[in-house]
């Protein structure tokens, strides 16, 4: 198999059905197609409703990133897909399309894990070599702490949250501030209007090395709000968005000093946040690290960081799943490529 597989990645965990194309390390394509608006009346992602407009949208989305990236079918050494975690309906959707296509075709088939294929976005940056660093990954159902020596057979968890993820906070914070759906977004935006320094909210299980806590965050906020009621909305979105960014940066930073590494890559859908990116890099900076972000595009979900894993497997010579895998909603980090 060459080094530079072209490999075609399937995304179907939650809203968005994407897929990517890579050859090696070089992105050709990455078509996105979301069903956000879909959902938004109901505050969070319909299983159902999300299942079905992936069905709808993917064999457009199929055929649109295999004219961006000018290859067909038959030129694909490898297909990737999300085998979880994430919605079970949405899964299957992305891992039955894919089927088809390596049963078709005749192609090695990969159903690998979508947040080891969050940090692993990263290699689409030709430019950087692929060197040993600590994965801050948060995501709206994870956020952990990851070291990382070789993304295709496996992580080396440090630390997860024990309660609420990052974005999950974000989503919940924007509901009480009755901000649109997805709630990350929509705080970023309200938060530039705010000090973020006007409110001290906690900062979670601050003595703790490596592991996360957001519901206490989450209630402090609450109560913030529900005692100040001409409180200034800007001013509670940045100040709950300091704290998480805080927190967040402190641990990932205390990381590559304990274990000596000198790179730190951040990525999920919270790494799109504009004041995680600024903080991250004064920090990093500071400390001398050298800090990774995918572009905001590469941070939500999309089918190009499953092409990457995916080739990055293939590079490394894993071996391909096992046809007939099955999804699954909850998954560890430390498994990227199921057997
Ligand atoms: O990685 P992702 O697209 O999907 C999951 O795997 O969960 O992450 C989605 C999460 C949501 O909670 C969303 O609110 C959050 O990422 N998010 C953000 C921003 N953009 C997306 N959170 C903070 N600031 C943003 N700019
Ligand atoms: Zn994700």
């Amino acid at each position: 198999m060459s080094s530079q597989p072209l490999v075609l990645g399937i995304e179907t965990s939650c809203d968005e059905t994407s897929v990517g194309i890579v050859r090696g390390r070089t992105l050709l394509a990455n078509v996105i197609s979301s069903s956000v608006e879909e959902h938004a009346r109901f505050g969070g992602v319909v299983p159902e409703i999300a299942s079905r407009a992936h069905l709808e949208a993917m064999p457009n989305v199929i055929a649109q990133a295999l004219e961006a990236a000018q290859v067909s079918l038959r030129d694909l050494d490898a297909i990737g897909v999300t085998a979880g975690p994430g919605l079970i309906g949405a899964l299957l959707v992305g891992t039955s399309a894919a089927h088809g296509l390596a049963l078709a075709l005749d192609k090695p088939l990969y159903g690998v894990n979508h947040l080891s294929s969050h940090i692993a976005v990263d290699a689409l940056d030709e430019s950087k070599p692929l060197t040993p660093a600590i994965g801050l990954l948060v995501s709206g159902g994870h956020s952990s702490i990851i070291e990382v020596q070789d993304m295709a057979r496996g992580v080396r968890v440090l630390g997860g949250t024990i309660d609420d993820a990052a974005g999950e906070a974000f989503d919940k914070i924007a509901r009480i501030l009755e901000l649109d759906f997805p709630g990350g977004p929509a705080i970023d935006r309200l938060a530039r209007d705010g000090d973020p320094n006007s409110i001290n909210f906690p900062r979670g299980l601050a003595d703790s090395e490596y592991d996360f806590s957001f519901s206490g965050l989450k209630t402090a906020v609450s109560r913030y709000l529900q005692q100040t009621p001409q409180a200034h909305r800007a001013d509670v979105a940045a100040s709950f968005q300091e704290a998480i960014v805080d927190v967040l940066l402190t641990k990932a930073l205390k990381a590559c000093a304990e274990t000596g590494l000198e790179t730190l890559i951040i990525a999920g859908g919270v790494a799109a946040n504009s004041r995680l990116r600024t903080e991250a890099l004064a920090r990093t900076q500071a400390a001398k690290i050298e800090l990774r972000t995918p572009p905001i595009g590469l941070c939500t979900d999309n089918g190009a960081m499953v092409a990457a894993l995916t080739s990055l497997a293939v590079s490394a010579g894993v071996a391909p799943s096992t046809v007939g895998f099955s999804t699954l909603s909850t998954v560890p980090l430390d498994q990227p490529v199921w057997l």
